[in-house]
């Protein structure tokens, strides 16, 4: 785990100001870079030692297979598993004779930092060689934001010990590196040997370029890199390649108060479809639009690219510097993950490790997407267009299983179901109910239309449809969808679980109503209007199981009379369960993984009255281990809204500083970003109280007793709204916007109108604590502790 404030507290800064051995997989993750399309995982430049090397292309997969010992029909025979491609960011370094390498010698001084307005990576190193010959080097990198294909090193080297000294820079391109063997954990990646095969190798006096394909998937990759040198001393260039690397070498012999300044350009492409010359067109095309820039041009493209997003996305927090900067760095590694993602996944790890196999989950629509189309609503509508990319493969799984419609994958890179499990796997039904609310909420958001009726329409349509074939109605009329698995992953294929049932309704009751606005779109989907009004009934009909008895929400039919898990006797170690426990007696019993009803209430909020939120939270809050990431954001929210602000805070920080802090133990195989992005749905939908049920956007907004301020902003309807929420009074403001705008919504119940001219300020009423304290389960209680109290 990396120690409690491994990073010094800066608001704009990860900083990381001692190189420690024992978490260098997990720094990797955390100094990830990404724009959507590559990700390089923060290795160091010279490649060793390291935790895990790392260097990701968007949607590069190559297919392994998926041996069942006893196989089923309809199991899926082949997984689609993320590909380390061809590693660009080597740089090595000889010193005299020595190579440079941290663990020989004397590493004085080893400092990197994220910088998150910049957008790039800096690594200051200072070496006494074995030999005794000292250097320093500093290295920024940088992926591309406004370059899709682009990436880029600023190496310097420095002779620091007053004598003259003979360098060589050795830079590379080297495919099918050597990975480290697998764990036994579920959630790691499997590991693939040699997955490229080499079909192009190319010099030139000042860098080169790979081809390689995989070999089952068939899709091809180009990475190329190319030099500038700049010093004063004499240096010599070459280059020379072999099938699997590529080497160009500066040699020099540098004086004091001389530098060495190779700067390299990168630039990778891949395609199932084009051939091996266009690709190789391609990547000498990336490489030259770069070089155009320079690196002073591409470094200011960066800094232009966060400006704008920081301006729309960046969240004030006063009174806890911690998650100040933690959320920050989330929405970062989100928009790492998705900005350029350009109708490819964004998926659970982005492309800063290769956990999960680099599939995507419903992390992306129920966690990623929100925070996206209130900051960044583009790259929510290229997301909505990789997923009825899809549809195909939706269309032909859900025939596969006799059902109607689209039953989308629990996890993929392209499109097919990649899980080998079912239980809690591809029963996660309700994955289609998220693909369809991500539609709802971006089209209530942006007012896209053309979208809407381009892809929402039928992606709305072909969910509903699944909804219709996989849900039935009993003798007593009531709709009921059985045997599937809910958001929690230890209470498997039951019935009627309340999340996909009010999403399902949701789905269902958006879809009809959709389709009543194109009606020629519909028709020519075949929907009919008996098709629809039968997605009206069913979501009228839909059963909401509750116990009377003890008056709370049954997450499952017949859950609060499971026998209850033993925690007393449950030790620490022996945390997450997954790893410790057998499924059958999880699935069977009264413990939850992760907010499930609870986040029933937050997204289906309408559906519950407050007295119901406050007592089903005390019941399942009692029972929830949090052994997902993603239950500690939503457990803010809903803290947040039934009165417990101090604890809606302590899960704000076990959201924000999950890869900060390594609270699961493994960031070394990516940061989670849905967890990230949950730091700020725990601060807007939690302290904020956003919620937008039915199009109408509505805050409450109520701060800790820590907190001292929280400011962020929202994109709606293409008007940007500030919120701007202090102890006692809130004000909203219209930033960016034309005089005669204005905007309504909801402040705690009340109608507000504001206009460009005027801002409106309102009371923030102070939070009322309920009487009886919330429990968690004995042992689990909130990972991280409150921020001290400001004098
Ligand atoms: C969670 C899932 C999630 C997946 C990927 C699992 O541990 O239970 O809800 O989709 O991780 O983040």
């Amino acid at each position: 785990m990396i120690r409690e404030r491994a990073y010094p507290v800066e608001p704009w800064h990860v900083r990381e100001t001692t190189l420690d051995m024992d978490v260098l997989a997990q720094s990797e993750s955390v100094f990830a870079l990404s724009n959507g399309h590559i990700g390089l995982r923060g290795n160091l430049d010279e490649g060793e030692p390291y935790g895990l090397p790392g260097t990701y292309l968007n949607s590069f997969y190559e297919l392994r297979p998926l041996p069942h010992a006893e196989a089923g029909f309809g199991f899926p025979e082949s997984g689609q598993t993320i590909v380390n491609v061809t590693n660009g960011k080597l740089i090595r370094l000889l010193v005299d004779d020595e190579p440079l390498d941290v663990r020989y010698g004397e590493l004085l001084a080893h400092e990197r930092v994220l910088d998150l307005r910049g957008g790039t990576l800096h690594r200051t190193v200072h070496w006494r060689s074995p030999a005794g010959r000292e250097v320093c080097v500093r290295s920024t990198r940088l992926v591309s934001f406004r370059q899709r294909s682009a990436a880029a090193i600023n190496y310097e080297v420095e002779v620091v010990d007053g004598k003259p000294l003979r360098l060589i820079v050795q830079s590379e391109l080297v495919a099918n590196e050597t990975l480290p063997a697998q764990s036994k954990d579920p959630r790691v990646a499997a590991v693939l040997e040699s997955p490229l095969l080499a079909e192009e190798e190319l010099t030139t006096h000042d860098g080169g370029l790979l081809i390689h394909r995989t070999k089952v998937s068939g899709l091809r990759l180009a990475a190329a890199m190319e030099h500038e040198v700049h010093t004063t001393a004499r240096t010599n260039l070459e280059s020379e390649g072999y099938e699997d690397w590529v080497r160009t070498t500066t040699a020099c012999v540098l004086k004091p108060g001389e530098t060495l300044r190779v700067v390299k350009y990168l630039s990778y492409g891949w395609s199932s479809r084009r051939s091996l010359p266009a690709l190789r067109d391609q990547v000498g095309a990336a490489l030259a639009a770069a070089k155009l820039d320079g690196w002073d041009g591409l470094l200011r493209e960066q800094r232009e690219y966060l400006d704008e997003f920081w301006d729309s996305a960046d969240v004030l927090v006063e009174g806890d510097p911690e998650v100040q900067q933690a959320v920050r760095f989330g929405l970062f590694h989100v928009l790492q993950a998705g900005t350029r993602a350009e109708r490819r996944p964004i998926s659970a790890k982005g492309l800063t490790g290769p956990g999960y196999d680099g599939h995507a989950f419903w992390d992306t629509e129920m966690f990623v997407l929100p925070v996206l189309t209130y900051t960044h609503p583009t790259a929510v509508r290229d997301a909505l267009y990789w997923r009825h990319h899809t549809l195909p493969a939706a269309q032909d799984r859900a025939r596969t299983l006799n059902l109607a419609g689209a039953a989308f994958p629990w996890r993929t890179i392209e499109g097919p179901e990649s899980s080998g499990y079912w239980p809690a796997g591809t029963a996660g039904f309700h994955i289609a109910a998220d693909i369809a609310d991500a539609v709802r909420r971006y089209v209530h958001a942006t007012q896209d239309t053309d979208l809407e009726r381009e892809i929402g329409l039928e992606l709305l349509v072909e969910t509903a449809r699944l909804w219709r074939s996989l849900g039935h109605h009993d003798r007593h009329g009531q709709f009921h969808i059985d045997g599937v698995t809910g958001p929690d992953e230890y209470t498997a294929i039951k019935n009627d679980n309340i999340y996909t049932n009010l999403m399902a309704q949701r789905n269902l009751t958006t879809a009809a109503e959709t389709v009543m606005r194109y009606r020629d779109e519909a028709a020519h989907l075949g929907v009919t209007d008996e098709e629809a009004a039968s997605w009206r009934d069913a979501a009228a009909d839909i059963h909401i199981p509750y116990d009377q008895e003890i008056d709370v929400h049954e997450q499952v039919e017949g859950f609060t009379r499971f026998q209850e898990w033993d925690f007393v006797h449950t030790p620490p170690e022996k945390y997450p369960l997954l790893l410790h426990y057998p499924y059958f007696d999880l699935y069977r019993k009264q413990v939850i993984k992760q907010a499930d009803l609870v986040l029933a209430m937050h997204w289906r909020g309408d559906a519950f009255t407050p007295e119901q939120k406050l007592r089903n939270f005390l019941y399942y809050e009692r029972r929830t281990v949090r052994d997902s990431s993603l239950s500690a954001c939503t457990q803010a929210v809903l803290a947040a809204e039934v009165g417990y602000s101090e604890l809606a805070h302590t899960y704000l920080r076990e959201a924000a500083l999950m890869d900060l802090h390594d609270l699961n133990e493994n960031t070394r195989d990516g940061v989670h970003i849905a967890a990230l992005a949950g730091s700020w749905i725990a601060l807007v939908a939690g302290f904020g109280g956003l919620r937008d049920h039915d199009g109408t956007l509505c805050f409450t907004p109520r701060l800790s007793s820590r907190l001292g301020r929280l400011e962020f902003s929202l994109h709606w309807r293409r008007i940007q709204l500030r919120v701007d929420i202090q102890p006692h009074q809130t004000t909203y403001t219209l930033q960016h916007s034309d005089p005669e705008e204005a905007l309504e919504f909801l402040h705690h119940g009340e109608r507000i109108r504001v206009t460009a001219a005027e801002p409106v300020t309102r009371p923030t009423p102070p939070a009322e604590e309920p009487s009886r304290a919330p429990e968690q389960p004995p042992g689990r209680d909130p990972l991280i502790r409150l921020p001290e109290r400001e004098p």
